[in-house]
């Protein structure tokens, strides 16, 4: 398989593929909002005000599906390390790298890869990219995570820890924004059983970041999406059909509402629709954590959420099904 990686290495002239230039109508150059002060909120985790808070994660998730905290639990010698150890495993030598590549005809989306298939207008992703799960333990092949450099585990481990509390005050609080208790949202999405998802992505260079995207626009399946990014500005969230540069905050953790949190909150929270663009010089990098359901679990509108007059918006169904008609365009 060729990486884009191997591509951006070899490329000269300041010529790319024709695969990989997007229509004018998506090109980041021609559809990105510039000189707007229209931003994805940024939100004090360490304020007192536990109301002021709330209301704003709830705004944020529903006006945007979108939001940036600081000064939340997770140090951030973690998130350093957390970014050194995958940009130390992205620099290794190819041919080190597919010892963890996702097996040909594989199901799982689990190791080192490039997205093969074309999309629906014939165009490619800027964008290299790991998969693993990351917890529940019993859940991990260690077989995909990288072997190099040997703290991998361990740092990844770390991460991981002081994730699941953000994870949990996360949905304490969009808990409560739906009106319910604050363990409901979690009780019924069954915490114990929620998989985390690590995928990182790694775009490297590209002679022309006006004319390609790295990942096309897109809502994610989870419930939550957890990301940290590199210093690289690039990901760009969608409102009102326009395209707004998502700004770079040193540490902050970037949360997405997910297609299952939509559907839990029938409709109250937005998953956010999303993309992202690359950089002419450096590489960008990012880390987002898919916080899902167990494949078996059926998501619907939380019971207390629908009635009479509050009919449900979206059909109840197993999450490997939402998953299997989203990915095939199988309308749900
Ligand atoms: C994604 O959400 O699909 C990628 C986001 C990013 O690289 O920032
Ligand atoms: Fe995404």
């Amino acid at each position: 398989v060729l990486r884009v990686q191997t591509i951006a290495s070899q490329e000269k002239d300041g010529a790319i593929p024709a695969m990989f230039v997007r229509a004018e109508t998506e090109q980041p150059g021609m559809t990105t909002v510039k000189g707007v002060n229209l931003e994805v909120p940024i939100i004090d985790f360490s304020n007192p005000n536990e109301e002021k808070v709330l209301d704003e994660i709830v705004e944020a998730s529903r006006e945007w599906g979108m939001f940036q905290i600081v000064n939340h639990e997770i140090p951030s010698h973690v998130i350093r390390k957390l970014q050194s150890v995958g940009k130390e495993f992205f620099e290794l030598p190819q041919e080190e790298k597919e010892l963890i590549a996702k097996p040909a005809g594989s199901h799982s989306l689990e190791g080192y890869g490039t997205k093969l298939q074309k999309e629906t207008n014939g165009k490619k992703g800027w964008v290299d990219h790991l998969f693993h799960i990351l917890w529940p333990p019993s859940s991990i092949n260690y077989h995909f995570w990288p072997k190099n450099p040997p703290s991998y585990r361990e740092v990844n481990e770390e991460y991981c820890k002081y994730l699941r509390g953000v994870v949990d005050k996360l949905f304490k609080s969009m808990s409560k924004g739906l009106g319910l208790e604050e363990d409901e949202l979690k009780e019924v999405a069954n915490e114990e059983e929620m998989h985390y998802l690590l995928k990182i992505n790694y775009y490297p260079p590209c002679p022309c970041p006006d004319l390609v995207l790295g990942v096309p626009p897109h809502t994610d399946m989870s419930y939550l999406t957890i990301l940290v990014p590199n210093e690289v500005q690039g990901l760009q969230a969608s409102r009102d059909g326009r395209w707004y540069d998502v700004k770079y905050v040193p540490n902050a953790l970037v949360i997405h509402v997910g297609d299952q949190m939509e559907i839990l909150s029938n409709g109250k929270y937005k998953a956010v629709f999303h993309r992202t663009t690359v950089n002419k010089d450096k590489t960008r990098m990012s880390w987002p954590v898919f916080i899902e359901p167990k494949a078996e679990r059926e998501v619907g509108p939380h019971p207390k959420l629908v009635n009479q007059d509050n009919p449900p918006k979206y059909k109840t169904k197993k999450y490997k099904d939402y998953a299997y008609c989203k990915l095939n365009k199988i309308p749900q």
